[in-house]
């Protein structure tokens, strides 16, 4: 059984999940665009839906089905989220951002009355870090921003590598809102609930990867099948 496969079996649960009428924020990645294609095969129901992108990569995947997506600002509230992770620990806090999209996936999570995670079975962890934690800045002083989120991770006995992200040619990868990204290569980090705020208390932080106590629910996708994992 391939990785993409038990991707597709998270996303045919979360798929069930979704009612005609519905207004639907759509995340970004390998997992969420699995989704995208079964709701794809879905003629009548996906006539029926409203859709938010957090991506204009995702706006552009789901153009192949006429999934047209609004701007955000066209809703008060969406009715479900469904979007992929890049680690979710057993408590249900996560690292996305993998894909750079993390700023308007955040977004979507905060006005979702239903937020929904679609991994395969190696995202589960004990613990955040092993995956670098992504943090969107500013598009100015990548390096004075580094010495200040070192000081902020020594806090909590961490000395992360952070290094900014590039492109194959070297350039900095610029994100749909026009900012950088910083990867912060972290190992085992124990409380990302303190960590996080003094990260995102820097002035040139946008905001980090961690995702926390956002979660309604996780589908885990492995050989058999799926299972939901459920969150207050
Ligand atoms: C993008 C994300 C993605 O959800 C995350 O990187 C997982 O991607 P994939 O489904 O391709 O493994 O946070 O910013």
């Amino acid at each position: 059984m391939t990785t993409q496969q038990k991707k597709i079996n998270a996303a045919k649960m979360a798929l069930k999940r979704i009612k005609p009428g519905m207004c639907v924020g759509l995340g970004t990645g390998s997992t969420t665009n699995e989704f995208i294609n079964l709701l794809g095969q879905e003629k009548q129901l996906l006539k029926t839906l409203r859709y938010a992108s957090s991506s204009i990569q995702t706006e552009t995947f789901a153009k192949k089905y006429s999934i047209i997506c609004e701007d955000i600002d066209q809703f008060n509230q969406l009715d479900v989220t469904v979007d992929g992770a890049d680690e979710v620990s057993r408590q249900g806090e996560m690292i996305k951002g993998g894909g750079g999209a993390l700023l308007r996936e955040k977004m979507l999570a905060s006005i979702s009355k239903d937020y929904l995670i679609i991994v395969d079975d190696t995202k589960m962890v004990d613990y955040l870090g092993d995956f670098p934690l992504p943090i969107e800045i500013m598009n100015f002083s990548p390096n004075t921003t580094i010495n200040l989120l070192k000081k902020a991770f020594k806090a909590y006995h961490l000395d992360p590598e952070i290094i900014l992200r590039v492109n194959s040619d070297s350039s900095s990868v610029i994100t749909d809102g026009g900012n950088l990204i910083l990867d912060c290569h972290c190992g085992q980090i124990l409380d990302p609930n303190l960590l996080k705020k003094k990260i995102e208390e820097i002035p040139n932080v946008i905001t980090s990867g961690f995702f926390l106590n956002m979660i309604s629910s996780v589908f885990v996708g492995d050989e058999k099948g799926s299972t939901e994992v459920f969150f207050e």
